[in-house]
């Protein structure tokens, strides 16, 4: 079941960009909740997600519904102009269904099941978490409809963030049921997943299980349990909100994903069409230092899973999380970065989690809006500080991300492959040279899309296949067509090896890509970390090789030394239609892939959305009518970028040229 619905007309719940984060009041006193609203009119808090975690709140005992308490702060946030985005409280079992049902408790591999406790302890395919999930649901719902604070619905909280993997007896039924419905006969899931091997062959479905226990599991059964596993939590996300739509009609659902790198626990991708509004929560890694990338990846991936339109930051840390090993907070001006980084690259929202700092809980020393030292805090002041500066970013809302002429291709699917199974490198590392790529680009401010592997790519003028393990023929078909009608494509190591069954393409890797880029891969010769290859225009390859033979490419780059001298490691043909397709068999190590992106952004005719100085990341939102340029000076020193406008933050005008402080953000409306 799908809804029919078209999330351009979706009402965004807040009338200018949405800002605010999660509210957790069970845990504080009246008199605690009566100064968080003061703070947050403050703050120009505009939107709060309200009881992720409340299900013991609304109903106590099992059956018994007290719905006073969410009664209670609606009416006080809706008095304080403060919108709600209404959490149903699934991600919280309240410890009397625990008691009553421990049968609901997810199992691991090894059939444990996890402690009551903690969060998100119910096993996807359990019927008897799905009947009291949908009544509490259905009686919230049902008490709630009509509240005029209620403005968007947030089912349950990161689907899959503990539970996502179940080997429990009534997940081994849903499997074989899953399998039953995809397959149909056993003969097919013998055939699709190659059982001969080993001779695992099954007579039939009640022989089939979860790949439980230390077994090394056939990679085509490994695959199919991940898609299983993503399938059963859309099946409780799909049962939530129907019932919300019954009794809302008008308001949006969505629930927060956990976009990042990739692969994910579910396969955002494909549950984004559920969504009313796409929504995410991101958080960075302190120690990273290229962290700001990061962030901007999960954005363009965010943007590719949202059609280009606008989508919801729905949290992320106002400093440091807490289950990091060490967790540093961020550092100055920072905060302010993060979240304009977010808005540039199409989020409608700022969202954090959360509020006010607990004092107690798993999360005590999460940071939060409103920190342990309270209102006088260093925190708290940028947090106003962005809270008024994102008031005079409203006319922004209705703009999307312009100038965007390159695609990288993204499957979670491509990433689940990989880790399933044993491969010539069993490091597995799917976004690796995605990102190492998005790095190339994003330190010449060339936006990029990163977009689930189907989309339509006529308009982008280079498409990066960027370690896509997997690759169905349906992907390879349109790959091809972009290249034959003139388009640029480079595709790398280790892409196209396998199809959607995670069986080998035979007849020369990549076989997915082989025909388009005119290339014929025989062996693959993974290097160790100390090891690098040198190739004859001087570039350096590192982590991988392989024996390659060019049918009709041309070599750009040979191997100068080593077992595979003379052989190419950097091929392209050229399509009829003008177009190119490059396959890179090794992996560039950061100054080769550095040359590599500025030829392929000279060649390929790629405009950068502006000229800037080291470290400054640019992006343009645009509409028909106007432009903004975001400008963000990542760099400690002072920095600069070519652009003429008023900018919004300051009400500056520049002329040619904007100079940025270290550290500081402007957002110029362009002329
Ligand atoms: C998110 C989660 C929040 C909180 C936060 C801390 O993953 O949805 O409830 O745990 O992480 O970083």
């Amino acid at each position: 079941m799908s809804l029919p619905h078209d999330r351009a007309r979706t009402a965004w719940p807040t009338e200018g960009l949405s800002f605010g984060g999660d509210y957790n009041p069970e845990q504080w006193s009246r008199e605690v909740v009566l100064e968080d609203l003061a703070l947050m009119r403050e703050a120009g808090v505009n939107l709060v997600t309200l009881g992720v975690f409340s299900w013991v709140v609304h109903e106590p005992r099992d059956g018994e519904f007290d719905f006073s308490w969410i009664d209670g702060m609606l009416d006080l946030l809706h008095e304080n102009g403060i919108r709600v985005d209404l959490a149903t409280p699934t991600a919280a079992v309240p410890m009397w269904l625990h008691l009553a049902h421990p049968e609901i408790l997810p199992q691991d591999a090894f059939g444990h099941p996890l402690a009551p406790g903690g969060r998100l302890g119910w096993c996807p395919s359990s019927p008897v978490f799905r009947g009291y999930a949908l009544r509490v649901v259905e009686a919230l719902a049902e008490h709630v409809a009509g509240h005029p604070a209620i403005a968007l619905w947030h089912v349950g909280n990161e689907f899959g963030g503990g539970n996502a993997r179940c080997h429990c007896p009534v997940s081994n039924d849903h499997f074989r049921a899953w399998l039953r419905d995809r397959y149909t006969s056993i003969d097919a899931v013998n055939s699709a997943w190659g059982m001969a091997f080993w001779g695992n062959t099954y007579s039939s479905f009640d022989e089939i299980t979860t790949p439980s226990g230390a077994t090394a599991h056939n990679p085509g059964q490994l695959l199919d349990y991940e898609r299983f596993s993503s399938d059963a939590l859309l099946e409780q996300y799909r049962a939530e909100r129907e019932i919300l739509k019954r009794w809302t009609p008008d308001v949006p659902v969505t629930t927060n994903f956990m976009v990042g790198l990739g692969p994910d626990v579910v396969d955002y991708a494909r549950w984004a069409p559920e969504m009313d509004i796409v929504a995410n929560d991101h958080y960075t890694y302190g120690p990273d230092p290229l962290r700001r990338q990061e962030l901007a990846f999960s954005g363009d991936r965010m943007r590719g899973m949202s059609d280009g339109g606008p989508w919801m930051l729905m949290e992320h840390a106002a400093g440091a999380a807490s289950w990091h090993p060490i967790n540093q907070p961020k550092g100055p001006g920072e905060l302010a970065r993060h979240a304009f980084a977010h808005v540039a690259r199409g989020s409608n929202s700022v969202m954090f989690f959360q509020w006010r700092a607990s004092r107690s809980g798993t999360e005590q020393f999460h940071s939060a809006m409103v920190p342990h030292a309270g209102r006088d805090s260093r925190m708290f002041e940028d947090i106003v500080r962005l809270g008024a500066d994102l008031t005079h970013l409203d006319e922004v809302m209705d703009t999307v991300v312009a100038d965007v002429q390159v695609a990288f291709l993204h499957d979670n699917e491509a990433g689940w492959a990989l880790k399933s199974g044993l491969k010539p490198t069993n490091q597995p590392s799917y976004a690796d040279t995605a990102r190492a790529f998005h790095n190339a680009f994003f330190d010449r401010a060339v936006t990029v899309d990163v977009v689930p592997a189907w989309v339509p790519l006529d308009g982008y003028k280079l498409v990066v296949v960027p370690g896509l393990f997997l690759a169905s023929e349906e992907t390879a078909r349109h790959v091809a067509a972009f290249a034959e009608a003139g388009g640029t494509v480079v595709v790398t190591w280790f892409s196209g090896i396998v199809d959607e069954h995670n069986t080998v393409i035979t007849g020369g890797y990549p076989g997915a890509f082989r025909e388009l880029l005119g290339v014929r891969g025989e062996e693959f010769s993974p290097l160790t970390p100390e090891q690098s290859v040198d190739l004859d225009n001087g570039w350096r390859g590192v982590r991988w090789t392989e024996l390659l033979r060019s049918v009709d490419a041309d070599v750009v780059a040979a191997h100068s030394g080593g077992a595979l001298a003379g052989r190419p490691a950097v091929t392209r043909r050229a399509t009829t239609g003008g177009g190119a397709a490059w396959y890179l068999s090794v992996d560039l190590d950061r100054p080769s892939l550095d040359d590599f992106a500025a030829r392929i952004i000279a060649q390929a005719g790629i405009v950068p959305v502006a000229t800037v100085s080291p470290g400054v990341e640019a992006v343009r939102r645009a509409s028909a009518e106007s432009s903004y340029l975001f400008l963000i000076n990542h760099a400690d020193t002072e920095g600069w970028a070519d652009a003429s406008g008023t900018d919004l933050l300051t009400g500056a005008a520049h002329e040619g040229r904007v100079a940025l402080r270290a550290g500081a953000v402007a957002v110029i409306r362009e002329r």
